[in-house]
């Protein structure tokens, strides 16, 4: 059984998310995610459309989540790697070079080019 993890915020979830996730899980049998709670998104400089609760409603209905976990806090990538087990940890590429330390496998995976939260807020913002 290999465990994937993942971590991100996934406001206003979108096709980039379902594509980076899909990818993940044909990699792995169980996949967790790692959502950025609205604290640790505070703290990142990010305010997220939806709330934590909303954002995971959507995660729990995609087939390819196993499990949501909060993410709070940058270093708790270690402890999760080995409190769940994991293999692999997936990212997009727009990490590269980031979390090679934590105890497992890094995989990046190419980001969907053209979409993204903040294009989609913007969007909104600007009434496109
Ligand atoms: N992701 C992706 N392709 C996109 C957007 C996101 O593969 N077009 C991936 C990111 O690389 C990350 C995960 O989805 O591994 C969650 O990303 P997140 O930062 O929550 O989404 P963004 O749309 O990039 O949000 P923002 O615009 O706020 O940065």
């Amino acid at each position: 059984m290999r465990i994937g993890i993942t971590y991100g915020t996934f406001d206003t979830l979108h096709y980039g998310h379902i594509n980076l996730l899909r990818r993940a899980k044909e990699q792995c049998d169980y996949l967790i995610v790692g959502l950025s709670t609205d604290e640790f998104n505070r703290l990142k400089g990010k305010r997220s459309f939806l709330n934590y609760e909303e954002r995971k409603q959507l995660l729990e209905s995609l087939k390819y989540v196993s499990l949501i976990i909060p993410e709070t806090c940058w270093e708790q990538k270690k402890d999760d790697v080995k409190k769940y087990h994991v293999d692999t940890l997936y990212m997009g590429d727009d990490w590269v070079g980031h979390f090679q330390d934590i105890g497992c496998e890094v995989v990046y995976l190419p980001r969907t080019e053209m979409i993204s939260s903040t294009k989609i807020k913007e969007a909104i913002q600007n009434n496109v």
